[in-house]
């Protein structure tokens, strides 16, 4: 396959991606040399000191684990410099991240999570970054939050990288998804997955089942589907969960199958369950919809989901179209 990079992806896309003017392509460039940083620091932790814990805890109640903290940094020092944001907003600030007065800023919102999965991190499994982009409504007045409070559907573009067997990029503009794999000897993302679209139906479940005793009857109903003999399939879908949404997600994407993560009861203060809407299951939403899969919080479509904070929780089934209009059948019941 002749290689191309992601940049050459998008202008070859031009036409048909009003999202590839300069500015947006300024702003894909320092975000992926901000991954190349991360990756090349994910890839060496067992040797240096960045496994771990920073002893700190962070706005979403869990302990920081200090690779976290390093991608944390890198993402807000490249994107602070890139000259087209006016706004941040990162899972591991509890507030905004404004764009300070030396530098140029631009019309973009970045929302990310810069490592996902942290859980993983000592252990060498596959972690992520996820990434949301928004264009702010008006550019009068300075960045407010309602700026960034907007719902899934107005996203300019999504996507993911993935610290794996290989570093991937995989992402959408609303022209379909496409995915780049890092080829360390050049440092470029080159296209080795154009154009992915989700498998229909899988043959794959993903959720944390530990957390039975925590759902509701419905919730229950629908893990019980999937593992069923029963089912539409009549055979059992096989459970595959690593406990990293970016790991979990690409392996549905790729080959099908529902990645599922419901409102639990198992702690009072997080009743829509774990994941977060704004930096989780909106850039996850909007891929998959471009890859011919769906979102749902068991009845509302992701991205029509109007955001009411910053670190809002959701739950969240996606995947495969037939697997996820299987739950909303269930739930709407
Ligand atoms: P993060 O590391 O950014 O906090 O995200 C971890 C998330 C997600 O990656 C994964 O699907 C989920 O946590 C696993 O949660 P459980 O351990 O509760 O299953
Ligand atoms: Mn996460
Ligand atoms: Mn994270």
């Amino acid at each position: 396959m002749r290689q191309i990079t992601v940049i050459e992806h998008l202008l070859i896309h031009q036409k048909a991606s009003p999202m590839a003017t300069g500015r947006f392509t300024r702003l894909l460039n320092e975000l992926i040399l901000a991954a190349k940083i991360i990756s090349r620091e994910v890839n060496k932790a067992g040797l240096v000191d960045v496994l771990g814990f920073t002893g700190e805890t962070n706005v979403q109640g869990e302990q920081v684990q200090k690779l976290d903290d390093y991608a944390n940094r890198v993402i807000i020092h490249r994107m602070q410099r890139a000259g087209v944001l006016c706004a941040m907003a990162s899972e591991e600030n509890a507030d905004l991240i404004e764009i300070p007065d030396k530098f140029d800023t631009g019309d973009y919102i970045l929302i990310f999570d810069p490592l996902d999965g942290s859980s993983n991190i000592d252990v060498n499994v596959s972690i992520g970054t996820i990434f949301s982009i928004f264009k702010r409504k008006n550019s009068t007045q300075s960045v407010t939050l309602s700026d960034v409070l907007q719902k899934g559907a107005q996203q300019v573009a999504a996507g993911y990288f993935i610290y794996g067997s290989s570093t991937m990029m995989v992402y959408t503009t609303g022209n379909g998804v496409h995915g780049f794999t890092l080829d360390p000897s050049v440092g470029e993302f080159l296209l080795s997955h154009p154009d992915i679209k989700i498998p229909e139906q899988g043959k794959i479940y993903s959720v944390n089942e530990s957390y039975w005793h925590y759902w509701d009857e419905k919730t229950r109903e629908v893990v019980s589907y999937f593992k069923s003999p029963q089912n539409e399939r009549g055979r059992p879908y096989s459970l595959r969960y690593i406990g990293s949404l970016v790991a979990d997600f690409h392996r549905n994407l790729l080959y099908g199958g529902i990645f599922m993560y419901p409102a639990d009861k198992k702690d009072p203060k997080k009743p829509s369950g774990k994941l977060r809407l704004l930096c989780e299951a909106n850039p996850m939403a909007l891929i998959v919809e471009h890859a011919g899969g769906m979102a749902i919080d068991g009845r509302r479509r992701i991205l029509d989901i109007e955001p009411q904070e910053l670190h809002q929780r959701v739950p969240l089934f996606i995947g495969s179209k037939k697997d996820v209009q299987k739950v909303a059948e269930i739930f709407g019941k």
